[in-house]
């Protein structure tokens, strides 16, 4: 069978989202879950727009094996410079270029002419070509181009050398059919585009993004870009899980495959929610949590006499078998590494015993410990390894007749163990102002979220925080019993990404700035 190439944008597009901030150590963690994934390409940042995007680019093409390595680039030198520097030490590096051919945006926000986009998709093609082998060109905005001249762009662009012509619907504005008139119209206008692989960027403004991702590769696309929970720009990309498994479910009419490992999708959906913030909804297809729930008593009755009734897909094909594990507090280390390797994590050694730890304090709290329950507190417990300050312990006095008042401690990355004093509006404002108070930073507050990891009323609680401090924005997050002792976890984690973000923008700007201490806050 003809198989479609999986390009993976959830660290370019999808981290574009609005109020994800992803640091360097995240982004890496994300992109070894795609290798796993079994994607085939990862387009892992926009090496000019930041150094610390140029930086996690670099991780990620150093660190990650497998999968093509893609580094994003306007049309324009330094952006090709850059994304060439940030991919270089990959086995597989890609520089993806790209420049709109829709005149709306070359009236008004390029500000230029068509002979002007001509010359610059030449010149790009054949500059990042002088840095890599594999160059892939968009036509930005395509769909609401002239398809001659869209045609003629992507031409030069073969012409100069690139290997992949992908077509974005930059606004999420076409449909099935259109598409894939369109796409078919560049392949009449373009005998090389045979020679190269033809791509699909699909954005989900009108909910069709899956749709139109489908009708380009049934007008003879070999490469969809999507991203994880359908993350991207506005109201998204097309969601990897959702293609991937339209293509597998209907192989019989789609007639093409991919060479995604299925059953690692609901692994990579959580970890990428869980980091990012964004929350999927219940009734998401695929990776919901009522995707294959059955609240009717017909529906119930179908599938327990026979699954097929009322499923088209198998929970265990995109990966949730495993979740059905459950501990109790009688269980012991060899249950609890059983437990973690089914989940795919391998643990040994002394991490085994800090998760043994930790399993102990839950499972003496709660009935039954799950595997969701599990996999958030390795995930927790690998967020600490990762911190500069770390919680020591905190303690809040909290009644309805005066302010709450709490007291904390935190070891600092030098390894010293400062404590503060906060009376606050309430126990989480008292918290994190107390947290502030020892550390000697300012951080400001944007955004604050609880959720359950799984139901029930002794449920592990998981706190997501985003702050701001100096300009910059830091999210991190909190995993434990109890949601005070989650949301501090979560400020300081986010406090400590915080700090070196804005040690990195100080480096940037001024690299004498980087060897002053940052100014504590009042
Ligand atoms: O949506 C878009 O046009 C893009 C391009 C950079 C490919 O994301
Ligand atoms: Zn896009």
């Amino acid at each position: 069978m003809d198989r479609v190439q999986i390009f993976d944008t959830t660290l370019r597009d999808g981290e574009q989202a609005p109020g994800i901030s992803l640091n360097a150590a995240e982004k890496l963690e994300i992109a070894q879950q795609l290798a796993r994934l079994g994607v085939d390409v990862i387009e892992a940042g926009f090496p000019i727009a930041s150094p610390g995007d140029f930086e996690a680019v670099q991780t990620i093409a150093r660190q990650v094996e497998g999968p093509v390595i893609a580094g994003l680039a306007r049309a324009q030198a330094a952006d090709i410079e850059a994304a060439a520097g940030a991919v270089r030490d990959a086995a597989r590096p890609r520089i993806h270029t790209f420049i709109s051919t829709s005149d709306i945006h070359i009236r008004y926000q390029m500000q230029n002419t068509r002979e002007d986009v001509k010359k610059a998709a030449r010149a790009a093609v054949a500059h990042a070509k002088s840095f890599v082998d594999d160059v892939e060109f968009s036509p930005m905005d395509a769909t609401r181009a002239d398809l001659d001249f869209t045609a003629e762009v992507c031409a030069i662009a073969i012409e100069e050398g690139a290997t992949v012509i992908n077509i974005p619907d930059t606004v999420g504005y076409t449909t099935p059919d259109e598409y894939a008139a369109f796409l078919r119209g560049l392949y009449e206008r373009i005998p090389q585009l045979k020679d190269v692989t033809l791509s699909t960027h699909c954005h989900d403004d009108l909910g069709l993004a899956v749709a139109n991702s489908y009708a380009g590769v049934q007008a003879g696309a070999r490469q969809v870009e999507c991203a994880i929970n359908g993350l991207g720009e506005r109201a998204g990309n097309a969601s990897l899980e959702e293609f991937v498994m339209l293509l597998h479910t209907r192989r019989d009419v789609a007639g093409v495959e991919t060479g995604i490992n299925t059953r690692e999708i609901a692994r990579t959906s959580r970890m990428v929610s869980r980091l990012t913030g964004y929350v999927i909804q219940p009734n998401k297809a695929v990776v919901g949590r009522n995707a294959f729930a059955h609240e009717s008593g017909i529906h119930q009755d179908g599938v327990l006499k026979e699954r097929t009734t009322f499923e088209i897909m198998d929970a265990r094909t995109v990966g949730l078998e495993g979740t059905d594990i459950v501990l109790g507090k009688h269980s012991g280390r060899h249950a609890l590494r059983q437990a973690l390797e089914d989940l795919g994590f391998k643990v040994d050694g002394a991490a085994l015993n800090t998760a043994f730890k930790r399993f102990k304090e839950i499972a003496d709290k709660k009935k039954t410990v799950t595997a969701m329950d599990l996999e958030a507190l390795v995930t927790d417990e690998l967020r600490q390894e990762m911190a500069g300050y770390e919680l020591e312990w905190f303690e809040v006095e909290a009644s309805s007749r005066r302010p709450p008042h709490a007291r904390v401690a935190v070891k600092t990355p030098e390894g010293e163990v400062a404590e503060g004093a906060f009376t606050g509006d309430g126990p989480v404002d008292a918290i994190f102002h107390a947290i502030n108070s020892a550390t000697g930073i300012d951080a400001r507050l944007r955004e604050f979220r609880v959720d359950a990891v799984t139901g029930g009323q002794d449920a592990l609680g998981e706190v997501s925080v985003v702050l701001e401090l100096e300009g910059e924005t830091a999210s991190g997050q909190g995993v434990a019993t109890d949601i005070l002792e989650a949301a501090a976890r979560a400020y300081v984690r986010a406090l400590s990404v915080a700090v070196t973000k804005v040690q990195a923008a100080q480096a940037a700007a001024d690299p004498r700035a980087a060897e002053t201490e940052l100014t504590p806050g009042p």
